[in-house]
């Protein structure tokens, strides 16, 4: 259970003071409904920008705009009461200069109301985090695997496996939190690494393929509940299969339509002689 009264929502030094303790459970939403259904269990809810593969069917996150992240950050906002909603920054809205970063995450900021920002990146971007953190944008940092950075990385893969690689993502993560991130999303870091960064952090590290060692957990709720493709990726516990009782409800539907099984008479509006009759 969270130490936060139920009647207010989870900020962010409460998050930050979840440090070594009760793991954090986090989880995307990206639509009011899917916020609604996971505001009761969830500490913090991150619009990822995942969705521009999970809702819009892009290849990549590379597509995803601004607008497309202050509609959906506004949309989880309507949804959550209680948890910490943090939106991602979109590729290409932080990554020239500090000042950009600060226009782009201030008018996330006042448009969606959410508690802060996530982005992607580490010794490089640590500048940028101290220039939002220091004005007032609580900032979640992103390492390890960076799905924007897909391009550069040949793909999508975990890292930590050789020395350097060690050494880079936690020189990425030490940065990040000594220029004010507020905690660190760790995703697709070997368990010794991942344990080693967060033993050394003095802000959560929320992990995502990246072991229990994390202060907490983020997954994709698409993953997690069977929504998004049939592949489950290793770091994925799938809890449920609703992506299989959609297309079976789907097909009933279908059938029912092209036998006139439905609608049926209670589905029907008659004119009230009618209905009375039939009542
Ligand atoms: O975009 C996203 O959903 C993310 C999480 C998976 C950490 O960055």
């Amino acid at each position: 259970m969270s130490t936060v009264p139920r009647n207010r929502r989870t900020s962010i030094p409460d998050i930050r003071a979840r440090k070594g303790g009760e793991p954090l459970v986090c989880l995307t939403a990206y639509t009011t409904q899917m916020a609604r259904l996971l505001d009761p269990h969830t500490d913090l809810l991150l619009v990822g920008d995942s969705l521009g593969m999970v809702l819009y069917g892009f290849d990549s996150t590379l597509p995803v705009t601004l607008d497309m992240m202050i509609a959906h950050g506004a949309a989880v906002m309507r949804g959550a009461g209680r948890a910490c909603v943090i939106v991602d920054m979109p590729f290409g809205s932080y990554q020239e200069s500090p000042q950009q970063a600060f226009r782009n995450a201030a008018r996330i900021m006042a448009e969606t109301g959410a508690g802060g920002v996530k982005l992607e990146g580490g010794e490089a971007l640590a500048e940028t985090t101290r220039f939002l953190a220091q004005r007032g944008i609580p900032v979640c940092a992103h390492v390890g695997l960076m799905p924007q950075a897909v391009n550069t990385a040949g793909g999508f893969r975990a890292t930590g496996r050789s020395e350097a690689e060690a050494r880079q993502v936690t020189r990425d993560a030490e940065a990040m939190a000594e220029a004010g991130a507020f905690a660190v999303v760790l995703e697709g870091t070997l368990e010794p690494v991942a344990a080693a960064i967060t033993a050394a952090l003095p802000v959560p590290t929320i992990g995502i393929g990246a072991s229990p060692a994390c202060d907490g957990q983020i997954l994709v709720a698409e993953d997690v509940f069977g929504l998004f493709s049939d592949f489950t990726p290793r770091f994925v516990r799938r809890y449920a299969d609703l992506g299989s009782q959609i297309a079976t409800a789907a097909a009933e539907y279908a059938a029912d339509v092209r036998a006139r099984r439905f609608p049926g008479p209670e589905h029907c509006f008659l004119p009230k002689a009618a209905a009375r009759s039939a009542g």
